[in-house]
Order: structure tokens, then sequence, then C-alpha cells
């Protein structure tokens, strides 16, 4: 949730940071803006809107200069507006500051703030930060700005990640972080600091990820400097290697980054299958949990914790791993999981799934289980994120990098992780027959194959989204193992085409939403065979005895729901602990349809952002 960028260095800053800014604009874009250190002092710019209009306000404006922090917003305090856009300047204006995360006693110390006379612009939580600073620096004699940004943050609750320039430091830039991302590259002769590597990557690919609670100071003329919170110095800041391509970024031809999210996912899976498959010794091998395996051999319950999309894939993980390892599950929203003083014991194995790595209630959930002394595994995208050095241990899904704001590869290559796992535990506890792994492995092999196959119904998909386009709600159901496909599909159709959507158990149904079904209704039915599916074939009957239209997805060749349904997409067949990965697939293609016919834009949906790093 809000990007940053800053560079110091040689070259033009504004243009690495517009571009830096439309890289990370993911995180949030209902306001930006730039702040340059120009030879006047500091120059700022800031708007409402996305980064494209921030570069339309600025075309007019001096924009030279060699040194500049910029910001892109998710609003947490205060309404996206000119005044509560980034950066936020102290009153003498000689500190630009930019922030990601919540300053949580913001109220408090904007009050003593207050009372010693500082005038507030803005109703963000930021701006007492940068007042903060400059109250620091000026009344308890500090000589080095950096000092000062340490004693500030020494009084702040809750999270950050800050930049900040200095009229009267022009060749320094501070950066801090806690709970927030913040990477800073090394260039040859200047510095990057961005929230992930994506502004960065054209670059360097010599990394630093700061540490919580430290402070670095970057000039031109000095080494980096990094000292904790309590002013202790690091000896040597540990310079990673960037895992990150610029193709990964573009939209390579297709209109928006989701769709080409969508059709990346053969690639996806097969990415995250590489390497951990081998049918000729029969086992699955997972490196990045090897040292833990034991204890998740040993587990007495697994705990999965995740929030929106990634927790509808702990769902599906949920029915992988009691089908197939035979262990307890119990999947938590990480938000609520937190905060209700939940039962963890030390032979617990907690798995955490998350794109970004970035969640700040997946974290959260994390840090209390590990507290309580379970085990912790990760399950994650984004490579060096919070939650991949977290973890005691993990899996990365290999999806390659998420733009799109709703997720769709990201769910695809979670699920095929937590597969590779349940089988993985299941042949090693005794609880799968090597004829059932060879069956479920050959399927899972040939997932990629049979999205590529359902890929190819894009057109007719985009016929049946125009009935859809001017509904006012919809309901999805599933049974199963394709009740959470259900979740998933209403979550896609919500987020991004703001029709109201509600995912259900088929056979819920009857227990209330069913008082929602008439003639305006879709019903969209996940009925692939499976052990329910007469069971389903029952629900959908109810349905259109209240005259609701039925939107099916069935497996190939199916005649029965077929010849009941107004609209029907045909799948091929596959294992059905496995249909999570090729019936969400026409899902997000329905979702993405509607929402282009709807005129919404679909990379940026209104209100929401890609890595929800606050609470
Ligand atoms: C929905 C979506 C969100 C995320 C959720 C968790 O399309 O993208 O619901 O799934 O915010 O994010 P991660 O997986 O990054 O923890």
């Amino acid at each position: 949730m809000c990007g940053i960028v800053a560079y110091l260095g040689h070259k033009q800053a504004y243009p690495i940071l517009i571009n830096g800014l439309k890289r990370l604009e993911y995180r949030g874009y209902d306001s930006a803006g730039v702040a340059l250190m120009q030879e006047n002092g500091i120059s700022l710019y800031k708007c409402r809107g996305k980064v494209s209009e921030l570069e339309d306000y600025c075309s007019d404006k001096n924009t030279t200069s060699t040194m500049g922090i910029a910001h892109t917003r998710w609003a947490t305090h205060g309404e996206p507006n000119d005044q509560n856009a980034h950066p936020h300047l102290s009153e003498d204006g000689k500190l630009a500051l930019i922030h990601n995360g919540i300053v949580e006693n913001y109220l408090v110390l904007k009050q003593e703030l207050i009372s010693r006379g500082y005038k507030f612009k803005s109703n963000t939580d930021t701006e007492v930060l940068v007042h903060l600073i400059q109250d620091i620096y000026k009344s308890e004699q500090v000589t080095e700005l950096a000092e000062a940004v340490r004693l500030a943050l020494l009084n702040v609750v809750g999270t950050y990640a800050i930049a900040i320039l200095s009229a009267d430091n022009p060749d320094e830039l501070i950066v801090a972080k806690k709970g927030s991302p913040l990477l800073i590259g090394i260039g040859k002769d200047d510095y990057f600091v961005a929230s992930d590597g994506a502004p960065i990557v054209e670059y360097t690919k010599r990394v630093v990820y700061l540490e919580d609670e430290e402070v670095a100071v970057l000039n031109l003329n000095k080494k980096l400097e990094i000292k904790n919170i309590n002013s202790e110095a690091k000896k040597r800041a540990y310079v990673q290697k960037l895992e990150l391509n610029l193709e990964q970024l573009e939209k390579g031809g297709f209109e928006h980054y989701m769709l080409k999210e969508i059709f990346e996912q053969p690639k996806a899976i097969s990415d995250s299958m590489r390497g951990r498959v081998n049918t000729k010794k029969d086992v699955v091998s997972l490196g990045g949990i090897i040292e833990y395996e034991e204890k998740m051999l040993n587990a007495k319950r697994f705990i999965i914790a995740a929030c929106g999309t990634s927790w509808h894939a702990g769902l599906c993980g949920e029915y992988l791993f009691e089908n197939l390892v035979r262990v307890p599950v119990e999947v938590e929203y990480a938000s609520e999981f937190r905060y209700r003083n939940p039962i963890i014991n030390e032979d617990d194995v907690l798995i955490a799934i998350s794109q970004s790595g970035e969640t700040a209630d997946t974290i959260a959930a994390v840090e209390l289980a590990k507290s309580k002394g379970a085990t912790v595994i990760g399950i994650c995208n984004v490579v060096g994120s919070t939650l991949s050095r977290l973890t005691h241990a993990g899996s990365y899904t290999h999806a390659g990098p998420e733009i799109g704001v709703a997720s769709t590869k990201a769910f695809t290559a979670q699920v095929t992780v937590l597969a590779l796992m349940a089988l993985c535990l299941a042949r090693k506890k005794g609880k799968l027959s090597l004829s059932k792994y060879h069956q479920i492995i050959n399927d899972l092999e040939n997932i990629p194959e049979k999205i590529t196959e359902i890929l190819k119904l894009n057109d007719s998909i985009k016929e049946i989204a125009k009935y859809c386009a001017d509904k006012r709600n919809a309901i999805y159901l599933g049974r199963g193992i394709n009740y959470p496909v259900a979740l998933e599909g209403a979550l896609k159709l919500k987020e991004i085409s703001y029709i109201h959507a509600e995912g259900y158990p088929a056979a819920e149904m009857k227990h209330g939403p069913i008082a929602l079904v008439d003639e305006e209704m879709p019903v969209i039915v996940i009925a692939t065979e499976q052990e329910t599916y007469e069971k389903v074939v029952s629900n959908i009957q109810e349905v259109i005895a209240r005259k609701g239209k039925i939107i099916s997805i069935v497996s190939e060749g199916d005649t029965q729901v077929k010849k009941m349904s107004d609209f029907c997409i045909e799948i091929p067949r596959t294992e059905e602990l496995l249909t999570p990965l090729v019936a969400s697939v026409p899902l997000q293609l329905l979702a993405y349809h509607v929402a282009l016919l709807r005129g919404c834009d679909v990379d940026k949906p209104r209100n929401l952002a890609k890595s929800v790093s606050v609470e």
C-alpha cells in the first residue's frame, strides 16, 4: 500500500521517479507526488489522481534535478486530495518526506506538535512525522538529520517506510523502515530507493533490503551507512541480487496486466512445479521446506493463515491436505486469527500464504505463531519479501510478478504448491498409494495444457459476459473443493466490475440466499464431474424453479447440466482435487470481460491496492 521511489545520483531524477511510480501504481493510485532537490531548495509537485495526472500537472514545471523522492498513495488517513498527497513538507519547507505505512499514535503526536505551534496542512498521519523530525532537529540541537529521524521514529507506534530530502543536506537522502518494505538499489555512482524491485531493475540488480527499525544514510560522497533505531551501526550492508526481469513487468501485447496474467497461467503452473516433481523417483521434493519436513510430518494440525484470494487458495489447501495427508487443517483469515487469542501449540504448523509477502495481517499471524513456538511455513510469490524472510522455511510459487490488482496466476500457483506439499507429505506419511500418487501427479502435469485449452474459450466467455454486464448481483455456487472456487469467482467479479457477487456452498442456498433468486439473477455454478455432482444438479433445479439464470462450468462431454443451463462452459476433466486449477480460469475471464464491458479500470479497480501492507 502506497509506493515510494527515490533517486540520488547524476542522472535526471524526474523520469526515473515517474517511471518508478508507474511500476508501483499497483500499490495505490489515488494521488501522487514528487519532491525534487533544486538549486533554490525543494520543489514539490503533487495532485489527486493517477501518476499520469501528476505527469500532466508537471508538464510545464521545472523538473531538472538529480535527486528526488516520489509517492503514489492509497489513502488511509484523509481522503484522496491534493493536500493529503505525499510528499509532505516541514513548516520551513526544508524537509520533504514520503511514507508508506501507518503512524498509529499520530493523534497524540499531532496534539503535542499543535501545542508547540505547528500547523498542519493535511489530514494525514504522515505529516506528523515530518514536523516531528523537524522539531527534534531544531529543538534538541541534534547536528545530524539522520539522528533526528532516528529519535523521531523512537516515538512512533506503527509501520513505516520513509524517505526524506533535506534542503540543508542536498547530498543526502535518509531512508528508514519498519513493517513496510523498502529496498536500496546500488548503482555505479548512484542510489535508488523503492518499495520493491520494479522501479530499480533496469538500472541495477544490486540491492540491499533494509531491515525493520533501520535508518540508512545515502550520500554519494560516503559509504552506505546503516544504523538501527538504537543507534548501533551495521558493520556491512548485505548486498543481494534482485531476482526480476524487465520483460516480466511489461504487458507483452495484452490490453491489460490482468489478461496477460490469466494467459500466463500454463507457464506459471509449470514454473511452480519445475524441479519439484520427479516421476522416476516417485517423489515430490520442495527444496525450501526440506529442513522442516520432519516438523511437517509430525504436525498434529495445520493452520493456514491468509487474506483474500490467498485465503481461498488456503481453503483449497484444506481439502488437499485433509484428503491426502489426513491431518486436521484450519483455515484462518489472518486478520481475525491474530486478534482472537488463538490456541497455538508447538506441534502445530502454520502455513502462511501470500502473493506479495507484505500483507500486514498475514505477517502478524506469522509473528504470533512463531512466538508460540509453532513451525511457520510460507507460500509466497515475491522473492525476498518480508514474509519469505520471516518464516522458518517455505516454497516460492514462481508465478512471476503479478501486477494486475486482481490476483489470478498467483492463485493457481498457490494451489499448485499446496497440492505438491500435500502429495509430498502424504507419500512420506504412507497415506497415499503409489498408483493414486501417480494418477494425481500425472493430472497435475497435464494442467498447463488443459488451461491452454480453456483459454481458447476466451471469445465465447466474452459473449456470456455481455449477458452479465448489466446485472446488479450474481451468485456463485460450488461444492467440495469447488466451493472456494465459487468464492474466488465472486471476489473476482465484485472487485473489478463492482457487481455485487456472493459465493456459497451450493447446498447452503436453501438456507437463505435462494430468497434473492429471480429472473434477473445470474447464478454461476461449478458443476464439474465430482462426488457431489448429482447434489449440485438438484441445487441447479432449485434455482431454475425460481427463474434464476444458470451459467455453468461443466466437465467436457457433460449433457445433464448443459441442458439445464442458459450458458455453459465446458472444461477438460481432471482429478477432482485439482479442479480449482482449471475451473477458476473461466471465472477469471468472465470477470475480466464483464468489467471491461462496464468500462471499469481492470488493472486498477477503485479503492483497492495490490499490496495490503496496513491493517
Ligand atoms: C484479490 C486480491 C486480494 C489479495 C489479498 C492478499 O484479487 O488480490 O484479495 O489476495 O489482499 O494479498 P497477498 O496474497 O499479497 O497476501
